[in-house]
């Protein structure tokens, strides 16, 4: 069986071929555009579609001359349906189905945050139920996964997600674009606990498992207003109190939500969880008092936005639930109208 996945819901186009039980399964291109963003200071939609539309047909083209497949060998065609930018959606979503339409093969639309959710399970067995922690620069949520097509949502963030206040933070600090990244790499730099940051409030929420990080991100805008951080050190010291206060709360309340509901395993995916910090406390919790917890990431390429973990997710809705209509609405994948 060969997959072919397709991303395009934000601002990296990603196509990936999936050949599960291969040696590596995994082959992937992807075309990122934060230096074309990077001047707005954010993602610009229309430049993100015409980016996708102008990259698509190279890397597809270019990903199965590497593999030596022919278009004709691919047996299904996956790309993500929802959330995301309205425009970039419809560039991938139109281009697999169309592929799919001239090779006479199924198409799977596959909604982004599942594609998440499953990931590490594309790479390692997981048994159900299992506590996932979807981070990502749009979402961020705790849900109890009962198998592969059904899990419950049981805590969202309320205001920012944790990508999202990475994001804004590497903004108020001066990081250049990709800032969730950059930011993430001068706080590996920094040393928490110096005269320069400080320790930034922590919102918990309980006993609710929802997720605040607006408050964070605004102590960090009034940090920096009063300090002025001029020097490198110094913003970077500042990143590393700020990282350790945004990951702190993702590591405590999955540990919660985990005991909580009774599991014993949870799935880490979206953005953040590259985040090595984030990788650290968790491993220190699971040996510390938590030993019976185990927690999955998936590999790097798996984490932030990829067309691996589409093309992955788009065999086992297709398995599951068969393929989706070449007239599929571009929404309906959605797991919340509101957050489109
Ligand atoms: O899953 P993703 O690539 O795209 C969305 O679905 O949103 O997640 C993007 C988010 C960004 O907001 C960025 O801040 C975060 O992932 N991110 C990281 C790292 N790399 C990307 N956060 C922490 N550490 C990283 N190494
Ligand atoms: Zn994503």
């Amino acid at each position: 069986m060969i997959v072919l996945g397709i991303e395009s819901s934000c601002d990296d186009t990603a196509v990936a071929l999936y050949r599960p039980g291969c040696d590596e399964p995994f082959s992937e291109k992807v075309s990122r555009q934060y230096k074309i963003h990077d001047p707005y200071g954010g993602v610009v939609p229309e430049l993100a579609s015409r980016s996708h539309l102008e990259a698509l047909p190279h890397i597809t083209r270019e990903l199965l001359d590497d593999c030596g497949i022919r278009p004709e060998d691919v047996d299904l065609v996956a790309a993500t349906a929802g959330p995301g930018l309205t425009g970039a959606l419809i560039v991938g979503l139109t281009f697999g189905k169309s592929l799919a339409l001239s090779l006479k093969k199924p198409f799977v639309a596959v909604n982004h945050i599942e594609a998440h959710m499953f990931a590490a399970t594309a790479e390692e067995e997981v048994g159900y139920p299992f506590l996932a922690l979807v981070i990502s620069g749009g979402h961020t949520l705790l849900a109890v996964v009962k198998s592969s097509t059904s899990y419950e949502i049981v805590g969202r963030t309320r205001d920012d997600a944790a990508g999202e206040a990475l994001d804004k933070g590497a903004k108020i600090l001066g990081f250049p674009m990709p800032g969730g990244l950059n930011l993430a790499l001068a706080a590996e730099k920094g040393q928490r606990g110096t005269p320069d940051g400080r320790r930034f409030p922590r919102s918990y929420l309980k006993p609710s498992l929802d997720f605040s990080f607006s408050g964070v991100k605004t102590a960090l805008l009034y940090h920096v207003e009063r300090t002025r951080p001029s020097s490198e050190e110094a913003k970077n010291n500042i990143a590393a109190d700020y990282v350790e206060a945004i990951m702190d709360v993702l590591v405590k309340k999955a540990m919660l939500a985990a005991k909580t509901y009774g599991i014993n395993t949870i799935v880490v995916g979206g953005g953040v969880s590259a985040n090595s910090r984030l990788r650290e406390l968790f491993k220190n919790r699971c040996q510390g008092q938590r030993k019976n917890v185990r927690v999955i990431f998936p590999s790097m390429p798996l984490c932030t936005d990829n067309a691996r973990m589409i093309a992955a997710r788009g065999l086992r809705v297709y398995k599951d639930k068969g393929p989706s209509g070449l007239e599929a609405d571009v929404f309906s994948t959605f797991i919340d109208q509101d957050e489109a």
